[in-house]
């Protein structure tokens, strides 16, 4: 695992978006698995504005989402596909047609086998960036007894539901199922870009690298990945 320390978001941001950069330069048609979530907002924000100032062309770039809410229509105001229009494709110079998120209107089997589908005819992920969840989550992966492999239909932890909640009126708004690539799809990219911050994150950040490889802690799979790099801020690695 290649650790980068940061003293805070706003330098977690530069470093994660300069690697997104540097990716989508040498490889200008990657192949880039995105995140939702309030983390990865600084480095959108960072992607747009380099991409306004022409200094970042995502013209050839495709992208794959790991998750979607089961049940919400991608208008919904809290899909996670208008979240990434909001924050990202709708600033920048993105093929439409290169866009990919789980349908979350979809019939669960026609849907969970066409997005692996997909992802293999794109030839794989070359950048996925992920964020952590306060259970060890990554996309939607909940803690379980065995790590799921594809996309699959989950159903939302307690723990996430509350903190998703805040995104929606209340907490009984809160979709119950999502709709999330699995642990295969999310290991199988060639890099994979972890960002983290805040205290509130400091003790499952602790237990998912430097506790045991566990299913009941997802994220804990990535210490076997071999182009691993986690970026956190110092309250995020306060506990390391
Ligand atoms: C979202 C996703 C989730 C989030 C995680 C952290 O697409 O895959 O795993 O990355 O829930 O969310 P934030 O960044 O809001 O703390």
């Amino acid at each position: 695992m290649n650790l980068v320390r940061t003293r805070d978001y706003e330098e977690m941001t530069g470093r994660a978006a300069d690697m997104i950069f540097e990716q989508v330069n040498r490889k200008p048609d990657s192949v880039l698995g995105l995140a939702t979530g309030s983390t990865p907002i600084g480095v959108y924000e960072k992607l747009t504005d380099w991409c306004q100032e022409g200094t970042l062309d995502f013209s050839k770039v495709r992208t794959v989402n790991l998750d979607e809410y089961a049940g919400l229509s991608k208008e919904h105001p809290q899909s996670y596909c208008r979240f990434m229009h909001e924050h990202l494709f709708d600033h920048i110079n993105i093929d439409p047609e290169n866009v990919h998120i789980p349908d979350g209107l979809a019939e669960e089997d026609v849907e969970c086998a066409r997005y692996d589908r997909l992802i293999q005819s794109l030839g794989g992920i070359d950048l996925q960036l992920l964020g952590l969840g306060h259970d060890g989550h990554i996309g939607f992966n909940e803690p379980a007894d065995a790590f799921p492999l594809g996309t699959h239909r989950v159903a939302l932890s307690a723990r996430t539901i509350q903190a998703n909640k805040r995104f929606f009126e209340d907490e009984s708004q809160v979709p119950r199922f999502a709709y999330t690539m699995g642990i295969r799809d999310i290991f199988q990219a060639k890099r994979v870009l972890m960002i983290v911050s805040g205290r509130d994150k400091a003790e499952i950040l602790k237990e998912a690298f430097q506790g045991p490889v566990t299913p009941r802690v997802p994220a804990s799979i990535l210490q076997f990945h071999k182009d691993f790099t986690l970026i956190a801020d110092e309250e995020a690695l306060a506990l390391f």
